[in-house]
């Protein structure tokens, strides 16, 4: 099954609340301490900070690493290191040497060490044979080098509830279509476009399509695999931007039928710096490198521009690699390969609605959607507190509950605007913040922790 397949089988549904003494999905005790929530809290609460149990044991490889005592709840911004990254880095550490550069032993494994890393990723990921899988320093210089790519005259269509990372990179001529009210719709809307851009052509201007696997706002999936067949009907190719998707569900180019994927480490239980962006070989390579010196080079003459650019992965990664970034990120996916993903999705989907659940009867709480209630969705809510400021909201759960999560508008600034009036419209509210919370959990999130943050929301100031 595809991620797409999986986040759509993961239907958020409003479970009643745990009976004290049961266990959670990942089989922990459900704290006893926090009550349920509903509208019809008594006034007063006790607001002694909750203990918090550790993250789900015995998965290994994925257990997480964090700081007692903290919640995250903020894995969409970066999720916390995997066990796996860390132990594939201390591995490779005493063998630090050049990639790419060496004749020695040391840069001997190095080099080997990093071209597995792509291998393995590239397996992850799903590609075609005759893919690249280029190493980035994240999801945002993935979707760069992509545009750069872009073959001349090229257009792109995007959505308007696009991360900035897949808004701003593209020319400036990009048609950037209305945040659709569903699934059905965005796909229409695809084909619309391109029907229209097509319009009176030969067809064979290259055009491509980006859109995002699951919002960093809302957690809710996109029709990725609808979206890459409109777009493959009218001759044009379709760009995942993955960075949300990937951390929680199946990313396969090959079954999603995408041309490209992009996928940042730190959201991937790796460590900062590095990223991927794998697909389709010939634009890549036909494109002029998007960083230039050495190792983007086959010849250097003496002449300015006598030089030669390599084909390939390096013509695009001058410089020195992130070898412990790629590493890294490559042990996570071989972890995440390697366990029962669809097993860990339900894990996190029980959690996901326990949490929501929670967040509809905290009082003055309104979530955000784009899609309807019960769309398919990935770890992560975002909601406001009527009547107060979202930042202090924050700073409160933080200073007092210890408990990190994200205010602001999520580096989405037209989606967030337009999904916090929607939020004023259908909540009846006139005193909705003008920026948002957002809660967002993954391999360590436990029901303790998403208590915690419930117990905070409905305890009064
Ligand atoms: C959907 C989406 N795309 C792209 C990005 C950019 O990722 P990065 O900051 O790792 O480049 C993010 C980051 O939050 C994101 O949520």
């Amino acid at each position: 099954m595809t991620g797409l397949g999986a986040c759509r089988t993961g239907q958020a549904r409003t479970p009643s609340p745990p009976a004290p003494g049961s266990l959670d999905p990942g089989g922990n005790p459900v704290s006893t301490i926090v009550a349920p929530v509903s509208r019809t809290l008594p006034a007063r609460r006790v607001a002694a900070p909750v203990p918090v149990d550790p993250a789900p044991a015995g998965r290994g490889p994925l257990d997480v690493l964090g700081v007692p005592g903290q919640v995250n709840l903020d894995y969409a911004a970066t999720a916390p290191c995997a066990r796996a990254a860390a132990d594939a880095v201390a591995e490779l550490l005493p063998w630090y040497g050049s990639v790419h550069r060496g004749a020695g032993a040391l840069s001997r494994r190095c080099t080997l060490a990093y071209e597995r890393a792509r291998q393995r990723v590239g397996d992850f990921l799903g590609v075609r044979p005759d893919d690249h899988v280029i190493f980035t320093r994240n999801t945002t210089d993935a979707l760069n080098l992509l545009a750069r790519a872009l073959p001349s005259g090229g257009k792109v269509v995007t959505f308007a509830s696009e991360h900035h990372a897949n808004l701003l990179p593209w020319p400036v001529d990009t048609v950037r279509l209305p945040v659709p009210g569903s699934a059905d719709a965005a796909v229409r809307a695809v084909d619309a476009a391109l029907r229209e851009l097509r319009r009176g052509t030969d067809g064979s201007a290259p055009i491509l399509v980006a859109v995002t696997g699951a919002s960093n706002v809302t957690g809710e999936c996109w029709p990725v695999a609808d979206l890459a067949r409109a777009a493959h009907r009218h001759g044009a190719r379709f760009a995942l931007d993955a960075a949300q998707l990937a951390p929680h569900a199946e990313v396969d180019i090959t079954a999603l039928g995408v041309d490209y994927v992009a996928v940042s480490g730190h959201k991937l239980y790796a460590p900062f710096g590095v990223g991927v962006l794998a697909g389709r070989a010939d634009w890549l390579d036909a494109a002029p490198p998007y960083l230039v010196g050495g190792g983007a080079t086959r010849t250097v003459g003496a002449a300015t521009h006598d030089v030669g650019w390599a084909d390939g992965p390096g013509r695009h990664e001058a410089g020195t690699p992130n070898l412990l970034g790629a590493v890294a990120l490559a042990a996570v996916c071989e972890a995440l390969t390697s366990v029962d993903r669809a097993a860990l999705h339900a894990r996190e989907q029980a959690l996901l609605a326990h949490l929501r659940a929670g967040i509809a009867a905290a009082p003055d709480v309104v979530e955000l959607r784009t899609f309807g209630p019960d769309s398919p969705r990935v770890g992560i809510v975002s909601f406001v507190v009527a009547g107060r400021d979202s930042a202090q909201v924050a700073a409160e759960l933080a200073g007092r509950w210890q408990i990190g999560l994200r205010d602001g508008l999520f580096c989405a600034h037209p989606l967030a605007r337009r999904l916090l009036a929607e939020a004023a419209v259908r909540s009846g509210r006139a005193d909705l913040p003008p920026t948002a919370l957002r809660a967002s959990i993954g391999l360590g999130s436990t029901t303790q922790q998403v208590d915690r943050l419930l117990s905070a929301l409905a305890t009064p100031r």
